[in-house]
């Protein structure tokens, strides 16, 4: 999605707006721009496509200044174009504006301000903020003011930075359901869509609430709410490490966290499993006898955070007498889902402002059930709208592609389903035990999995040029079986699809030829359903599928039907999907590499999805 820097200060404002924007790049773009003040004048340069052609531009035509604010844009209305790229500015070019989310009523703001006099040079929704601006300015007298009002007659998200050529050495700031994080400096303050925008320049932040406005100068901050009263923010410290957002000698930011799993795991299992039989959680506001008695929770997410979701409602459902739905936020949103008070709402999210699922939150929270957030993002949004916090604390995922999310959300479910079910007397403390010294080899076996990459690669050159593969798997790794085949399309472009092994025969078998490769996880093998997943796997072979089986160390029953086959350590079945996405992730992404594709920056995606 869209990013954001903002810099005032004594420094020239054009490198560190660059640098910001390349800090951001991991979230999708498709055209850049910057604007910065000079001696009373706005100056703007912008371009469709890459930081590089920004690059080149502002090497051809040079400008420098203070503040300035710049934006990375993630089309939404109007196609990726020069005109459309921001920053966007008012007829007169005195107010310059970068804008994240949508104003939805921008149609009839653009007739009235049409009707004033006003004319256009982009189809974007962001162009009517500077326009807005302009007006309320020439009616107050005062931008803060202005800005306050022009945002009040929006409908709609946004996070947006304004420089104004009437004002040197000040740059504003607002939000309402995007986020915008403020970064504290000596005598020089930054504004960020995204933290790692700011990792490199300050050690403390600041977070605005949805309605508020920021004035900034080198001097200090004045913050207002939407009706014009003085808020204070207390600053906090940023909270994560410059070096977590270097990609550390390994090629891509993917590649690296998928081999940040197995420390990621470890790290959580240390955060909340004490002296090997007791779950340590903080309910944050949510009561402990609220829990007790719970007899529903409804689960919502999006994305791969959806198939953690799907994951945590099987574990929940398995070890405790709580009936889970899960549901896709944006579906959850537009349905007419029953529960109130007495339902636990979980929101699994990496970023904490994903749109649909905040929605979801709200929803949730206007009937008063409580809010559980399973999240990666200390100070997101939906941190801030919930009862209570598992933190992932994966540290930030830069590449697009979630992956050490995505397992840190599957351990996140596990020892919360522990948690809750000791606490309701429906996990006895030898079970625990057990369960804990299971989901304790996990990261040794995400080690195992992480020397095999040179035969995954393999496989990956074999089967990466078809046009379609199919995936997969049965009960705890249906949801692995999904999240392999999305890996597969955001990154590699294959077709992919993930399906429940037994569901095949209601149709997906009719795409089964010699061209599909097939990956089926059959690393069930205690259990009742290892012989239908062969069974399944047999399915394909009678039909010439090419079979890749992903099965645990040694299972020849597996080897003899496959064509090529990764073995994965045996772990409890439970746990098991942990350990064999990994494998599927390595699969995903040598694949996206024998096609040559940008692994970090996959086409069309962005990194968090903060319009609906
Ligand atoms: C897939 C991916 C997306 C996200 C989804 C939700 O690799 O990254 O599917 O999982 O957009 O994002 P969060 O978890 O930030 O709410």
């Amino acid at each position: 999605m869209c990013g954001i820097v903002g810099y005032v200060g004594p420094c020239d404002a054009v490198p560190i707006l660059m640098d910001g924007l390349h800090r951001l790049e991991y979230r999708g773009y498709d055209s850049a721009g910057v604007a910065v003040y000079h001696q009373g004048t706005i100056h703007v340069r912008k371009t469709a496509g890459r930081l590089e052609r920004l690059g080149e531009l502002l090497s051809a035509e040079p400008i420098s200044g203070t503040p300035g604010i710049a934006h990375t844009r993630w089309a939404t209305h109007g196609e990726p174009s020069d005109a459309n790229a921001h920053p966007h500015t008012d007829p007169s070019g005195k107010f310059a504006v970068v804008h994240n989310g949508i104003i939805e009523n921008y149609r009839e703001l653009r007739r009235s301000l049409i009707d004033l006099g006003h004319s256009f040079s982009s189809q974007t929704d962001s162009e009517v903020i500077p326009h807005l601006v302009a007006v309320k300015r020439a009616e107050t007298g005062d931008t803060l003011e202005a800005l306050r009002l022009a945002l009040k007659s929006t409908r709609g998200a946004y996070a947006l930075g304004l420089i104004t050529a009437d004002e040197p050495d000040t740059i504003y700031a607002a939000r309402e359901g995007s986020p915008l994080v403020i970064g504290i400096g000596e005598k020089e303050y930054f504004i960020a869509s995204d933290v790692p925008a700011l990792l490199n320049r300050v050690s403390r932040v600041i977070y605005l609430n949805d309605g508020e406005v920021a004035r900034l100068t080198p001097e200090g901050l004045t913050v207002i709410d939407s009706d014009g009263r003085t808020v204070r923010h207390a600053a906090v410290p940023i909270g994560i490490a410059e070096e977590a957002a270097d990609r550390a000698g390994f090629e891509t930011f993917m590649l690296k966290e998928i081999h940040e799993q197995p420390r990621v795991l470890r790290s959580l299992l240390d955060g909340h499993v004490r002296n090997g039989e007791e779950i340590v959680f903080d309910t944050g506001t949510i009561d402990r006898s609220f829990l007790r008695r719970v007899e529903r929770i409804m689960i919502v997410s999006c994305g791969t955070a959806f198939y953690a979701g799907l994951y945590g409602k099987l574990l929940l459902e398995h070890l405790t007498e709580i009936a889970v739905e899960c549901d896709l936020g944006s579906e959850f949103r537009y349905r007419a889902p029953k529960f109130d008070r007495n339902t636990l709402i979980i929101a699994v999210s990496q970023s904490g402002e994903t749109a649909d699922t905040l929605a979801s939150v709200r929803m949730a929270r206007g009937r008063g059930a409580p809010v559980l957030s399973i999240c990666n993002v200390p100070g997101s949004t939906l941190v801030r709208e919930s009862q209570a916090v598992f933190y992932t604390n994966a540290g930030p995922e830069i590449g697009v592609a979630s992956t050490k999310a995505f397992t840190a959300q599957l351990m996140a479910f596990a020892l919360f389903t522990f948690y809750l079910g000791r606490l309701r007397g429906e996990i006895a403390s030898t079970q625990l035990q057990e369960l804990l010294g299971a989901l304790q080899r996990v990261p040794d076996a995400i080690h195992y999995v992480l020397n095999s990459t040179a035969l995954i690669r393999g496989i990956a050159d074999k089967h990466h040029a078809g046009p379609s593969a199919l995936y997969l798997g049965r009960r705890f790794n249906f949801p692995t079986a999904l999240e392999g085949a999305l890996k597969n399309k955001e990154i590699s472009y294959q077709h992919a699809e993930g399906y429940a092994a037994g569901e095949m025969k209601h149709g997906p078998i009719a795409l089964i030829s010699e061209y599909m490769p097939v990956i089926c996880i059959c690393t069930a093998t205690e259990d009742e359903l290892y012989e239908k997943m062969l069974s399944n796997v047999k399915e394909v072979q009678a039909r010439h599928g090419r079979i890749i089986v992903v099965a645990n160390t040694g299972d020849q029953a597996a080897a003899e039907l496959a064509e090529d086959i990764i073995y994965v350590p045996k772990v409890r079945e439970e746990f098991s999907p942990l350990v064999n996405v990994v494998a599927l992730q390595l699969l995903a992404y040598y694949a996206a590499q024998a096609r040559g594709n940008d692994i970090d920056k996959p086409r069309n995606l962005a990194k968090s999805v903060t319009v609906e």
